[in-house]
């Protein structure tokens, strides 16, 4: 049985509809560079750590997929716990980065401005090609930030587990669950 936390509403992705989706990205993935010399994961920290790393052991066993590099880079928001700030970067990542295929993995895009910060910075660097990739998009009309491979769409709540926290709770869930109101609202 799962235990649900009291600060969570309910399960929104479960554990296993993340390993099956997983799992079709790595393939997706696999197909599209197919015949690169290799691929350069660039996981945003902290969120990410978790989609990344059962991402590239997907990606790993799948025939005809790039070898591929793992990297990190963190990011801080200015902003409070669940509104989106200003970004920060605290960790470059440790190599340069031109003239290789980079995709971007991110847990969550909310307003896209980490995103959109992101590619502009990476892009700059002069990468092969650049792409992005993202486990859950949250449903906002009139934002357009493109996202290249995409997990789910959810509802605009706030959402833990599977990397995402809140305030650095309930990042390590297994599954993505919903935040009760109460619990986020409280602390504005
Ligand atoms: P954006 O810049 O508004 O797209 O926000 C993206 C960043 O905000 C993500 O990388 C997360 O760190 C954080 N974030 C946005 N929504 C959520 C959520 O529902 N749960 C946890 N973190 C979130
Ligand atoms: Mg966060």
């Amino acid at each position: 049985m799962t235990y649900v936390h009291p600060d969570l509403a309910r399960v929104l992705i479960s554990a296993e509809a993340i390993k099956s989706r997983v799992a079709e990205i790595a393939q997706e993935i696999g197909r599209d560079y197919a015949g690169v010399e290799r691929l350069y994961l660039v996981g945003i920290l902290k969120g990410a750590f978790i989609f990344l790393s059962d991402l590239a052991r997907e990606l790993s066993q799948i025939e005809g997929a790039p070898p591929h590099i793992v990297d990190f880079m963190a990011l801080s928001s200015y902003g409070r716990t669940t509104l989106s700030g200003e970004v920060r970067l605290v960790m470059d990542l440790r190599d340069p980065i031109v003239g290789q295929h980079v995709l971007l993995v991110e847990d969550i895009v909310d307003s896209g401005q980490t995103l959109n910060y992101l590619i502009h910075s990476l892009q700059g660097r002069g990468p092969a090609s650049l792409r992005s990739c993202a486990l859950v998009r949250k449903e906002r009309p009139g934002l357009t930030t493109t996202v290249d491979y995409l997990g789910f769409t959810i509802p605009d709540v706030w959402v833990v587990g599977y990397g995402l926290d809140y305030a650095d709770t309930h990042r390590t869930l297994p599954f993505i669950a919903e935040l009760r109101r109460e619990v986020y609202d409280r602390s504005g």
